[in-house]
């Protein structure tokens, strides 16, 4: 350990972070079908948090992928080494004390695992978007549910590639059912236990 000087023990601490935010840091990470409503739910929830004095976090798939992702594509080693650096954004957050919003399709049992491994699993939530794919392909707000039916996407989820039904989600979120906000609602009044500081 010659010329080594660790700091560790001088940089300020996940807790003390959390006592200055006066809130935990979680992740929660929306899987779903493309258009499903990760994103949109997530901007609802944020804006409901952030009244409400959190301080969020929002990291999606359009915003990810244009900037740190953008020399990934939808390859199955490519989305594993998306959701692997994702994940690790979310624990650095979670360890600043800031609740994560992670909005990513994440299609497979194996992507989630990993995502929750990487996070830990005592800041990992799972939240998962189950609107069913005829409705987003009715949906179809970016209009790629006609394209990859027309085959000019290659790997689209839900058409030419699996989504898995998570089997561990620990909120379950259908869209079809309720509006917007009632579904940030929802998600709230099951969270706020795991955000609120001292209650641990
Ligand atoms: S993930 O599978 O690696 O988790 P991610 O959430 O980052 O995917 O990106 C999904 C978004 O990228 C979709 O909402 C859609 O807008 C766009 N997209 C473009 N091509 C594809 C594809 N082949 N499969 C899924 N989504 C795609």
């Amino acid at each position: 350990m010659n010329n080594i000087h660790p700091i560790f023990d001088k940089i300020a601490t996940r807790e003390q972070k959390e006592e200055q935010l006066r809130q935990r840091g979680v992740t929660l990470w929306f899987t779903g079908l493309s258009g499903s409503g990760k994103s949109t739910i997530a901007i609802a929830l944020e804006q409901l948090l952030t009244k409400k004095g959190y301080l969020c976090q929002i990291l999606d798939g359009d915003n990810i992928r244009s900037g740190i992702n953008s020399d990934l594509g939808f390859s199955s080693a490519d989305r594993t080494e998306n959701i692997r650096r994702i994940a690790h954004i979310s624990r650095l957050y979670n360890h600043t004390g800031i609740i994560t919003l992670a909005c990513f399709v994440s299609p497979t049992e194996e992507l989630r695992r990993l995502a929750r491994a990487i996070v830990g699993s005592v800041d990992f939530v799972l939240i998962y978007i189950s609107t069913p794919l005829t409705e987003c392909s009715r949906r179809d707000v970016k209009g790629l549910y006609a394209k990859a039916l027309r085959g000019e996407i290659a790997d689209f989820t839900g058409v030419s590639a699996p989504f898995e039904v998570p089997a561990d989600a620990d909120i379950t979120i259908d869209t079809t059912l309720r509006s917007v906000e009632c579904c940030a609602e929802e998600i709230f009044s099951q969270i706020i236990k795991r955000i609120e500081y001292g209650k641990l």
